[in-house]
């Protein structure tokens, strides 16, 4: 059956979130760049995804791996040229990938020429473009986000003998959005990148744009009304481009990003990934069940943007501190993996390469209505390194083959800009692309699988999902129903075989077949379907009526 009309383009729709600098060298200086994204393209066509985030690709001193822009307009000189960008957006979109890009609104490098400026003091350029106060006691209350290194917002810039406000580190001030010219200037950015030709934004630290006394300098209403605004520039191309926050919040406070539909269209969803894996390690699925009847129902055309890892440590900042010890015990244990409020490791030395784990958080970020966000080389289980620093563990070349540098780039080991992954546990020469693809049983290569049952599947496209009681607390099980059908997910959070007994509601006479592998189950009959589900895996089954 065909998906329903009018689903926009985005919906429920795959991303693979690309490191440019660590993808692919092209020009065989031992960075990642534009043109060796573009030659890569097809490898990330062939996943199955729709679309890529790409990380900040802008001039950048690189204090904060380009989150600390210098420049809105540019491209960095390390990965490329605003041609290369051109022929990038080009050739994904004959590929049939969109392109979204990470747009940095919050601050600005201290590089940038307009701090630059306005550190002269009062009166000069772009001085009032910036958040200033002569004594570090505004705004006591907000917290701290890069706790490990920053402690307080504000920051004594000697030059102009007054302190300038940052919600990150001392050398990303933060741009003052009560200026009219401010906000002008960053929307102007916004429409000169859509110009040309990018499909929508991954809005950083969304929340922090507006300061105002005696609150906590989140999701304040002004700061909504700027988001609103950018959607408004977004609305005037065709197809519409999109907007994708970034906003580490609470499910209710996160429901004020989506608006009445006019704010924006997706949100990561913060909430929930955490609790994907505190389920997994209490192999109990009430955690996700609960958040998940927290969230408030979005407005048409929005939806949850899910993922299981990204560039970031994996943030616990928003979770109850027992939780939050309970986590760093059981996924941060190796020492440096703590960092700030969060775990800086990958996926699969996360889960220890726990195959079956890997392959459930998967299925569930796909199966739960929304976006699934994937982060490179997570789906050939690449491992980290926290000795880096920062996040940069969790950022090292992409694997392509067992040759030197791993594939990834033809300049001396010594000249890359991160090592590649070489502990004996998850050694490139096990986790590339090239010996991988190769392996049939590969976990990429279940991926792709996966990801065709995914986009064949219309259930899957729009459907809302609904949550069964089952008694069973290791079972997590919901249906997600449209016009095109009915697919019911169930999966087991435990790791030993579980039964579990789904209320079959007006399903009698219909006929279960798995998704993935075709199978038929045996109609169902009873009030009850009692399914056994072995070790942390999980069932999509369509419920047909022949
Ligand atoms: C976002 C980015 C993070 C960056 C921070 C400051 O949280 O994901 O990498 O350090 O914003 O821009």
């Amino acid at each position: 059956m065909a998906p329903p009309a009018a689903i926009p383009w985005y919906q429920d729709l795959v991303i693979y979130e690309v490191y440019v600098r660590g993808f692919y060298d092209a020009d065989g200086n031992g960075t990642g760049d534009l043109r060796g994204l573009t030659e890569r393209l097809d490898y990330i066509r062939g996943l199955g995804v729709g679309a890529i985030w790409l990380l900040p690709i802008f001039p950048s001193p690189r204090k904060d791996d380009g989150y600390d822009v210098s420049d809105f307009r540019g491209i960095h000189p390390d990965i490329g040229t605003l041609d290369d960008f051109r022929i990038l957006l080009e050739k994904a979109h004959e590929a049939g990938l969109r392109v979204l890009v990470d747009l940095v609104l919050n601050h600005t490098s201290d590089q940038h020429p307009w701090f630059q400026s306005a550190r002269r003091g009062p009166g000069h350029p772009h001085h009032d473009w910036y958040v200033w106060s002569p004594t570090p006691a505004p705004h006591p209350d907000v917290r701290v986000i890069f706790s490990d290194t920053e402690s307080s917002n504000w920051t004594l810039d000697p030059a102009c003998g007054l302190y300038f406000w940052h919600r990150f580190y001392a050398h990303q001030p933060d741009l003052n959005y009560d200026n009219p010219e401010v906000r002008a200037a960053m929307l102007d950015i916004a429409r000169y990148w859509l110009d040309l030709g990018v499909d929508g934004f991954r809005i950083d630290a969304a929340p922090y744009l507006f300061e105002r006394e005696g609150t906590l300098c989140e999701g304040l209403p002004e700061t909504h009304a700027f988001l609103r605004a950018l959607r408004g520039v977004c609305d005037t191309f065709s197809p519409p481009r999109i907007l994708l926050a970034e906003a580490n919040q609470s499910p209710e406070e996160l429901a004020a990003y989506f608006g009445q539909g006019d704010e924006v269209h997706m949100a990561f969803d913060f909430p929930l990934m955490p609790r994907l894996f505190l389920a997994l390690r209490r192999e109990d699925a009430r955690p996700i069940i609960d958040i998940l009847r927290r969230q408030p129902v979005l407005p048409a055309g929005c939806q949850w943007a899910m993922f299981l890892r990204n560039h970031d440590e994996l943030t616990l900042e928003k979770i109850d501190p027992d939780d939050r010890q309970f986590m760093w015990d059981e996924y941060a244990g190796l020492p440096g993996a703590r960092f700030n409020l969060g775990i800086r490791r990958r996926l699969w030395p996360l889960l220890s390469g726990g195959r079956r784990q890997i392959e459930l958080l998967h299925a569930l970020i796909l199966s739960i209505p929304g976006c699934a966000v994937l982060y490179y080389g997570d789906e050939i289980g690449m491992g980290d390194d926290v000795r880096l620093g920062d996040r940069m563990g969790v950022r090292t070349p992409m694997q392509w083959t067992t040759g030197p540098n791993a594939g990834f780039s033809t300049a001396d080991a010594a000249d890359l800009y991160a090592p590649v992954i070489t502990d004996p546990e998850y050694h490139f020469a096990g986790h590339n692309v090239q010996s991988l693809e190769r392996k049939p049983s590969s976990v990429v290569n279940w991926l792709r699988r996966v990801l065709i049952t995914h986009r064949a599947n219309p259930g899957f496209r729009g459907a809302p999902m609904r949550i069964l009681d089952v008694e069973n607390p290791a079972i997590f099980a919901f249906v997600r129903e449209n016009a095109a059908g009915t697919v019911l997910c169930v999966n087991n959070l435990s790791q030993f075989m579980q039964p579990a007994l789904i209320p079959s509601g007006n399903w009698k006479g219909l006929t279960p077949v798995d998704l993935i592998g075709g199978a038929a189950l045996p109609p169902v009959s009873e009030e009850h379907t009692l399914l056994t589900l072995g070790p942390h895996s999980f069932y999509w089954l369509r419920l047909d009526s022949r």
